[in-house]
């Protein structure tokens, strides 16, 4: 790539969630200089960008992204003078560090909340969403994506404030000039220090419809969904492009925007660069295909078809008209193996499918911590080994409604958070060499055979296929710029696509079933002659029959 300025279009991001990845100091919650202690084991996978989930000071209502202050680190993460020899040791090492911005909403216990509650001409009254009930009621029938609903009264003044999120994390009103400022003024801070980018939280969520309309309710639901009055709204392209104007042009960085509920189109708006907003969207629409109507909780087996009719579309929407981020897993998003792979029999032969299915796509991909070992997701018998606030309090919610205790865990196993937040597994030592502590989240007993230790020592181990991934990435410009083109598009079990570029091509072949499968395509076989093999996951075999979960990726 010749433009410096799209770095990001060549990088491979690993995502660090710093509670969960490594304890230096044997208090059990994972911290700044264990990141530190940790960074040459990433320079060894050849990641070039760390996306660091938020270390700012925080109540921990939700793990950090209630921020109580902005420019300040949190306590059980470590001081300033750790993050800023953090940054030095990552760029030492030609890596960058991309920060979580979380701007839709603080804690309750930022100061400009503390100020805005106490009284109503107080001069941050307006840095929030504060009403007056409707008919003694809430101001809308909007629920809250962590159940409940969205508004929380507040007796002295008899007004009611909104949060999306928990009643600890009101939302911030972006049609106030001065709030918009003083958040510019914030991000300068932490680019004036060098860092190299932001991941922005639920940013598509900033503009809210003016009057706060009642969202549709259906039937057997205890809320509206307010969805369409808080995402994508009215003024968010404006929000943005001012954003961009104000702060992000002037420094050589990268942004993502995380954005539920945005489709390829909307994309296109967010990541046309002559449009100035952000360089690429977290989409969330594969990851909502294995959900039933009523949310996430309510589950429903993937259909391949779907997921390569939903990535299809985001391959070709964006293709030369903005750009894509490729992930199967996050803080937020269950385990991949354990999701759309096979975490028994088949984990490493899934793991590595699954990785070669979206690292060879256009876009840049992003690897969620212990994505690169094949962790799995976590099944605990008691609710009380949960921590995250979603879970719980979808549980209690669910209770009250009548489904059983088995009913829930079941969601729980499937979709919970806290799946992806148990500890980084390092070795086979107690707690997977986390913490020599009592870790703030069980360890998954799974780290005596799956940690970084085994990993390092084998060589056909899962991390070492990501290696290769990240590496060859680096030398194909055809994986950065190639057309796609989904092959084999009805078939049930195997996602196939080409990339072609000029007189170059790939073809992969990834089989997400336990089936060994023929392929049965005179056109696809008619091209295999000309092709060699540049990866797979299994010892060589041939192309015209897959092993379970084997993935081929051909090249002429
Ligand atoms: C999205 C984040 O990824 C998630 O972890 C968080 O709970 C919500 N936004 C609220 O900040």
């Amino acid at each position: 790539m010749k433009n410096n300025d799209n770095w990001w279009k060549k990088s491979v991001v690993y995502q660090i969630y710093p509670r969960s990845f490594n304890d230096s100091n044997g208090d059990g919650i994972g911290d700044i200089q264990g990141i530190i202690e940790k960074l040459d084991y990433l320079k060894l996978l050849g990641v070039d960008v760390i996306w660091l989930s938020p270390v700012y000071d925080s109540p921990n209502d939700d793990n950090g992204y209630d921020i109580r202050n902005y420019q300040k680190i949190m306590n059980e993460f470590g001081t300033m003078a750790d993050f800023d020899q953090m940054l030095d040791e990552l760029h030492k090492r030609d890596m960058k560090l991309v920060m979580d911005l979380v701007v839709n909403h603080t804690s309750d216990e930022h100061e400009w909340f503390v100020q805005s509650k106490k009284s109503k001409d107080n001069p941050y009254r307006d840095y929030y969403f504060w009403r007056e009930g409707k008919d003694g009621k809430e101001p809308n029938n909007w629920g809250s994506i962590f159940s409940g609903s969205a508004w929380e009264y507040d007796e002295p003044s008899n007004e009611y404030y909104l949060h999306l999120f928990s009643k600890k994390q009101p939302d911030l009103n972006w049609e106030n000039p001065k709030l918009r400022e003083d958040v510019y003024q914030m991000m300068k801070y932490w680019l004036d220090k060098g860092i190299d980018g932001f991941r922005m939280d639920v940013v598509n969520m900033i503009s809210k419809q003016p009057g706060l309309p009642d969202g549709v309710q259906s039937e057997g639901q205890l809320y509206g969904d307010g969805g369409q009055y808080f995402m994508n709204g009215p003024r968010i392209h404006e929000l943005l492009q001012e954003m961009n104007h104000e702060v992000l042009s002037n420094y050589p960085i990268m942004t993502v925007g995380e954005m539920p509920g945005a489709t390829p189109e909307d994309a296109i708006l967010y990541t046309d660069p002559d449009r100035k907003e952000v360089n690429m969207i977290f989409t969330f629409e594969h990851m909502d295909l294995d959900s039933a109507p009523g949310g996430k909780w309510n589950l429903k087996p993937l259909n391949l078809v779907e997921l390569k009719e939903n990535l299809t579309k985001w391959q070709s929407a964006l293709h030369s008209k903005g750009w894509n981020s490729l992930y199967w897993n996050n803080h937020d998003q269950p385990r991949i193996v354990s999701r759309f792979g096979d975490d028994q029999k088949y984990r490493v032969e899934s793991a590595k499918m699954l990785a070669t299915c979206l690292h060879f796509m256009q876009g840049t991909p992003y690897i969620y911590q212990g994505e690169e070992i094949g962790m799995t997701n976590v099944k605990f018998d008691s609710l009380e080994d949960y921590r995250d606030i979603e879970t719980i309090n979808m549980y209690n919610e669910r209770m009250a409604l009548g489904y059983t205790h088995e009913e829930i865990m079941t969601s729980i196993y499937a979709k919970g958070r806290d799946n992806a937040r148990t500890p980084m597994q390092w070795d086979t030592s107690e707690n997977g060499g986390f913490t020599s502590g009592i870790p703030w989240i069980k360890a998954n007993p799974k780290y005596k055979e799956i940690n970084v230790k085994n990993a390092l020592n084998d060589s056909q181990s899962i991390f070492y296929f990501y290696q290769k991934l990240i590496a060859i990435r680096k030398e194909m410009d055809i994986i950065i710029d190639g057309d796609f083109q989904l092959l084999l598009k009805d078939h049930p079990e195997v996602f196939a696509y080409e990339r072609t570029r000029k007189d170059e091509s790939l073809i992969v072949l990834c089989n997400f079933s336990a089936n060994e499968l023929v392929i049965e395509d005179e056109e696809l076989a008619n091209k295999f002659p000309e092709y060699h093999l540049l990866l797979s996951n299994y010892e060589a075999g041939k192309t015209t029959s897959l092993r379970p979960y084997e993935t081929v990726v051909l090249k002429k």
